[in-house]
């Protein structure tokens, strides 16, 4: 499936839920936001239709995400499903780590292919602040059952903030050292009414010469948006994600899926969603949902544009997924 620009779209992220057991200060006002419904969230009978029409039309990836999907019940299950289904050959898992420990051998036996970890501090009580409810020692734990699981690569995501954690780089850097981890460095993006002003990857880049030269890893170009380094001998690699500094839209390859069944072109943008929930409903069968993918591509946008954007979105990164 190609949108209107020849993009190749074969990449599917799920919001399983809005709910989450974190309230990190980029992502969620401290009382969460309004939550929806049982009913108001597709079934994974929903999704697993959603995924198997999606996969006759060349979608191979599929991410899980939420708010924290691992609080949804039966999440093995629905990985156990989406890993059989035809043309789906990796699935993986967003998470905040906190309900990793209990779950990760149980995501390897269903099919999870891999994880990605959130991590924003490596001092317990900062972690705590940054996410109002965090327990870093059981999310480093989470991280390691994860390793031992054999859901690798482990990547983790850092969202840089100023004077909050930017203090820290060199420290989760090092991480990469010893481990076989991919860290990844994200620029804050001001989604629904959070504040402006994010630490440009180049400052972070700017922070970590002093740990030595970071060499280019040879990727393929459509391995996501992060730009990955790698320090000489080290283990694990060091990855930038600019979507402010450097908006990597030329070469999206994904649709997204709210957890209430709104397929969304774009994260940054309202434009263009779809009623997918309702069509299935109404008893849309596989051409009717495949119809609803491709005009969801099509509509995608050629690049966000954050600032000036005339159609900002409302919407959290737990109702989206982030
Ligand atoms: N800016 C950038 N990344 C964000 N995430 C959540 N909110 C934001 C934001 N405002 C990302 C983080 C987190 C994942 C769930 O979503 O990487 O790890
Ligand atoms: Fe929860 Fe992730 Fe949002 Fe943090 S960033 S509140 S862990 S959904």
């Amino acid at each position: 499936m190609k949108d209107g620009y020849s993009r190749v779209i074969d990449y599917l992220r799920i919001s399983v839920t809005d709910r989450c057991n974190l309230r990190c200060i980029y992502c969620m006002p401290a009382e969460g936001v309004g939550l929806v419904g049982h009913a108001d969230i597709l079934s994974f009978e929903e999704i697993i239709a959603v995924v198997a029409a999606g996969a006759e039309l060349g979608i191979r990836k599929v991410r899980l995400t939420g708010g924290e999907p691992l609080v949804r019940l039966g999440l093995c299950d629905l990985v156990r499903s989406l890993s059989r289904l035809d043309g789906i050959d990796d699935v993986s898992l967003s998470t905040n780590g906190m309900l990793l420990m209990e779950y990760a051998a149980e995501l390897k036996a269903t099919g999870l292919t891999r994880v990605n970890i959130s991590l924003d501090s490596l001092q317990p009580e900062r972690f705590r602040r940054i996410t109002r409810h965090g327990d870093l020692a059981k999310v480093l734990a989470g991280i390691e059952a994860a390793q031992d699981a054999g859901l690798v690569p482990i990547k983790i995501n850092t969202v840089v903030m100023r004077g909050v954690n930017d203090d820290e780089v060199k420290d989760l850097a090092a991480l990469a050292r010893n481990r076989r981890w991919s860290i990844r460095f994200i620029e804050k993006m001001p989604l629904a009414g959070h504040q402006w002003g994010y630490v440009s990857s180049a400052e972070v880049r700017r922070q970590l010469d002093s740990l030595g030269p970071l060499v280019p890893e040879l990727t393929e170009p459509r391995n996501g948006p992060a730009r990955c380094y790698r320090f000489s001998g080290a283990e694990g690699s060091i990855g930038f994600i600019s979507p402010m500094s450097e908006p990597f839209c030329s070469t999206c390859n994904r649709l997204r899926l709210t957890s209430t069944g709104m397929l969304r072109p774009c994260l940054l943008s309202d434009v263009g969603a779809v009623d997918l929930r309702a069509a299935l409903r109404d008893g849309a069968n596989t051409a009717a949902i495949q119809a609803l993918l491709i005009e969801a591509a099509s509509s995608k946008l050629a690049r966000h544009s954050i600032e000036g954007c005339s159609h900002p979105t409302t919407t959290t990164m737990s109702q989206i997924g982030g």
